[in-house]
Formats: C-alpha cells, sequence, structure tokens
C-alpha cells in the first residue's frame, strides 16, 4: 500500500459509490459524503454550494469524486449545477486541502458519440469499433460534455497546482452485477459492451489509488468480447487487469 491513506468518496450512497465504500474498506481509512443524510455515517455536503465544500477536505490524501447527475438525458441545469459547478467546487476545494490524489468518474459516454445507434444507451454492434484514449472524444450528450469538462480541469489542476489526477471512463456498473438486467431490451448491445462488474470496478479505483503519476485517463470497463474500447493502455498504465466478460453471463 501506498502513501494513500485516508480517502473520501461523494456520492458515497449511489450505485459506483455503494460498490467501493464496501470494496475498499479493507485496505482505506474512508470518508463517506452525501448529499442528504443516508442509512450509513456520512458528511452533507452539497458540492455545487461552495459554502458547504469548504473544509470537507481537510485532512484526506485522496478523493474519489462520484457525486453528479450520472444520466446522458440530464438537462443544462442538472448538468450546470451538479457536474460542472460541482466539479470546480471539489478540485478547489482539492486545492486548498492539499488533497493528492483526485480519481475521478468520467464516462464510456466521452467517446460514445461514435458507436450509439439512436439514443445514449444504444449501441451499433455492427461497427466492430475499438476505441483508444487519444481518440478524440465524440460526446453523445451535455452529461458527457460536462465528464470532458471533468477531465480537463483535472489536467489544468495537475499541472498548475500538482494534483495527481485520474480520470476513469467507466463503463456501466449495474446493482444487479449483471449484464442480464438488460437482455431483450434497446440497451443490451450497448451493456455488452460497456459491463463492468463490481469486482473489477473496485480493482480499478484500488489501481487508480495506487499507481504512480501525475495525471492518466483510463477505460473501466470489464473484459467484455464485445467491447468497443482497446483496453492495452489502460493495462499498461494503470495496471488493471479485468476478470469479468459480459458474454460469459449470457452463455449461461
Ligand atoms: N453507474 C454507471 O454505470 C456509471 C458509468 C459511468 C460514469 N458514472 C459516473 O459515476 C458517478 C456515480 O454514478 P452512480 O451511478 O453511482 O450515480 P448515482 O446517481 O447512483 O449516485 C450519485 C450520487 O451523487 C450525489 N450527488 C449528485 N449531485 C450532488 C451534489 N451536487 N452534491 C452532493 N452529492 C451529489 C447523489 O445524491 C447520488 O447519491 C457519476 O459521476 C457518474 O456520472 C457512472
Amino acid at each position: 500500500m501506498g502513501s494513500i491513506k485516508k480517502v473520501g468518496i461523494t456520492g458515497a450512497n449511489g450505485t459506483v459509490g455503494r460498490v467501493l465504500m464496501q470494496g475498499l474498506a479493507d485496505d482505506y481509512e474512508l470518508t463517506a459524503f452525501t448529499r442528504r443524510a443516508v442509512d450509513f455515517p456520512s458528511t452533507i455536503v452539497n458540492f455545487d454550494k461552495p459554502d458547504q465544500v469548504a473544509g470537507a477536505f481537510t485532512g484526506l490524501d485522496a478523493v474519489i469524486h462520484l457525486a453528479a447527475d450520472p444520466s446522458p438525458m440530464a438537462d443544462w441545469q442538472a448538468v450546470r449545477e451538479h457536474n460542472l459547478e460541482g466539479m470546480y467546487q471539489v478540485m478547489e476545494e482539492c486545492r486548498r486541502a492539499e488533497v493528492k490524489r483526485m480519481i475521478f468518474a468520467s464516462t464510456n459516454h466521452t467517446q460514445h458519440g461514435n458507436s450509439i445507434l439512436t439514443t445514449p444507451e444504444t449501441l451499433d454492434p455492427k461497427k466492430e469499433l475499438r476505441m483508444k484514449l487519444g481518440d478524440l472524444p465524440n460526446p453523445d450528450s451535455l452529461y458527457a460534455v460536462s465528464k470532458l469538462f471533468g477531465e480537463n480541469i483535472g489536467k489544468l489542476y495537475s499541472e498548475r497546482f500538482g494534483i495527481e489526477f485520474v480520470g476513469l471512463r467507466i463503463g456501466w456498473i449495474v446493482p444487479e452485477d449483471t449484464p442480464l438486467v438488460m437482455r431483450g431490451t434497446p440497451a443490451e448491445d450497448y451493456l455488452r459492451a460497456m459491463f463492468l462488474s463490481h469486482r473489477d470496478c473496485i480493482a480499478a479505483h484500488k489501481r487508480a489509488l495506487e499507481v504512480d503519476t501525475v495525471y492518466m485517463l483510463a477505460y473501466v470497463v470489464s473484459a467484455n468480447g464485445r467491447r468497443v474500447f482497446d483496453l492495452e493502455e489502460t493495462r499498461a498504465g494503470l495496471g488493471y487487469e479485468p476478470q469479468d466478460d459480459a458474454e460469459a453471463y449470457f452463455a449461461e
């Protein structure tokens, strides 16, 4: 284990947050941040409210920033408040509190404009894509644009203030931990490509907390046979070795 011990998780009661609160608890001292009181101990902060954010990260070594409107259908007001203002306030508090590392929940949607069929939660498997991290973004929504803002303000703060930043372009993680939940729906092909199992999600975040880097982007999807992202750079850079493949669930 490296020098990171005290880790704050924003959006700790969401789908990803609950998986990480459980999966990281043995290795790190976790502080949960939520918007409202929840069924476990947490610090209540609205990240779009500057007066509530000030002082929130004092003493933390790293922050995993999940709090956002996670919907590609989110309207401008929601994106502006939760994803843009919230991201800026979180970066500013990382700077003030001298947080060493920031791990940011970015998204596949930053490039899904290339793989979309109709709506952002559909995918055209006939395109047979293998996109790379360095390919030009092709956001499919205002939500995706807000995540590109997050990746880029992370770059700015890493260069200007030395905050280590890991942007994870997450696929699709579902509470049920199986891609079969979308079987027979218009989203099936999309989930088969983007599926992220809970254990792969935890493993990727552990690597993001430990990897030696100043700034990095990575794909966080399982090793899906139908994936549209090239995992080689992520495997080499992040040291992430996904264990699961959505196709295995459909084969059972
Ligand atoms: N679930 C996925 O498959 C997926 C895929 C790609 C990226 N992501 C990203 O991962 C993160 C977590 O996603 P999720 O599915 O767990 O979402 P979620 O909606 O289940 O959880 C997000 C949490 O953030 C909190 N939140 C939102 N705005 C806030 C604010 N202004 N201040 C404080 N808290 C706020 C909400 O209360 C909620 O508990 C999001 O940033 C999302 O964009 C998720």
